[in-house]
């Protein structure tokens, strides 16, 4: 097992290996007051480890309750949040209980959001179960809902107290997901660090998931720590995602977050000519990450106009200059177009 402190508004550990599930209850416990654990998941996570985990948390002496949503984006929205937060209220739980988010990125934005809110802010653990929770979204802080309108438009900075993440569970994992994630470890290896993009280039798939996870959220922490609320350094983890994000609401989500932001990855380092390109490229292909798309630059840019990160006329791009080496770039919404143009 491998465990990373975050020292960030709250501190805790992200603890990472095979068979952690088993110490969920003990781990709960260690934080202290709570006596009921409302467990958080989607329809598929939960078929698959809900059992375990609530046994678990039972052996540990909690009281434990189930919220289960359907699996999906879609369900990520504020109608799903309400009658989670209705489910804690009428179970009475108080403001020294917990809420266990047992599932992917959406199980942990939802579970998240709602810990953040309920009774103004209780204590929550991510128990992430895909490559992406585990490496991304469940380290951080950041939670959120979507609305009609868009992606993650309501949400709070809310730290977890705990993250277990037991790489087991990735073993029933459907390879295309998984490999949504392979795209945001190669994008750590990309921004921060040319080892880690050195032993994806020998390992390819087969890497070694506790050592490379916690990598990965090492780099995560550390960026957390030195810009928690996402006004400067933070940035950089959009490496790929505004153009990337384009590509998914043209698609209509069809094209996964994970494809969409190596298509994104893929564009913004051949237009900003990128020493390491072939590289990037060549690692994206070899994950079976697409580096091609066929909108044009006209209607990924039309997308790129209501990035979250716009501020004014300006849009922070992200520029990899080499691997290791990538600048938050403002840049002018009337450069756009014909950045991403070269980048095709
Ligand atoms: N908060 C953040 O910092 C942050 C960062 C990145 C992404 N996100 C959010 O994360 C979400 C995407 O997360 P995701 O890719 O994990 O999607 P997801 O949570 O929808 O999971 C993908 C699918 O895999 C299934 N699944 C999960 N674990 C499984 C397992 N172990 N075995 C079998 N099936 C399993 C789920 O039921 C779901 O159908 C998006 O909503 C995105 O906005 C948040």
């Amino acid at each position: 097992m491998k465990t990373v402190t975050v020292n960030a508004s709250k501190q805790y550990d992200i603890r990472i290996g095979s068979g952690l599930l088993a110490t969920l209850g003990e781990a709960a416990k260690q934080l202290g007051k709570a006596e009921k654990v409302c467990i958080v998941s989607d329809s598929t996570v939960w078929k698959l480890y809900g059992e375990v985990v609530q046994k678990n948390l039972e052996a540990s002496g909690f009281q434990v309750i189930a919220y289960v949503f359907p699996a999906g984006e879609s369900q990520k929205n504020g109608a799903t949040l309400l009658e989670l937060l209705s489910c804690l209220a009428s179970h009475q739980l108080t403001r020294s209980d917990l809420i266990v988010a047992l599932g992917g990125g959406v199980v942990g934005d939802l579970a998240g959001f709602a810990a953040a809110t309920y009774l103004r802010g209780i204590r929550f653990i991510q128990v992430p179960t895909t490559l992406l929770a585990a490496v991304d979204s469940s380290v951080g802080g950041k939670t959120a809902i979507d609305l009609p309108e868009g992606k993650n438009l309501v949400g709070a900075f809310w730290q977890p107290s705990l993250v277990i993440c037991d790489t087991d569970t990735l073993n029933t994992l459907p390879e295309d997901i998984f490999r949504d994630g392979c795209a945001e470890v190669i994008k750590y290896g990309i921004l921060y660090d040319p080892d880690l993009f050195a032993a994806l280039e020998h390992s390819g798939m087969g890497f070694d998931r506790e050592s490379v996870i916690a990598r990965c959220v090492e780099l995560k922490r550390n960026v957390v720590m030195e810009d928690e609320f996402d006004t400067g350094a933070r940035m950089k983890l959009n490496l790929g995602h505004t153009i990337g994000h384009s590509v998914e609401a043209k698609s209509q989500f069809t094209i996964s977050h994970g494809k969409a932001v190596a298509i994104g990855i893929a564009i913004v380092s051949r237009a900003a000519l990128c020493q390491d390109c072939q590289r990037i490229l060549a690692l994206l292909r070899q994950f079976s990450l697409p580096i091609h798309t066929d909108y044009t630059a006209e209607d990924l840019y039309i997308h790129a106009l209501s990035d979250k990160k716009r501020s004014g006329s300006t849009v922070n791009l992200i520029i990899p200059n080499g691997i290791g080496d990538c600048a938050i770039t403002p840049m002018n919404v009337d450069q756009i177009k014909s950045f991403i143009e070269a980048g095709l």
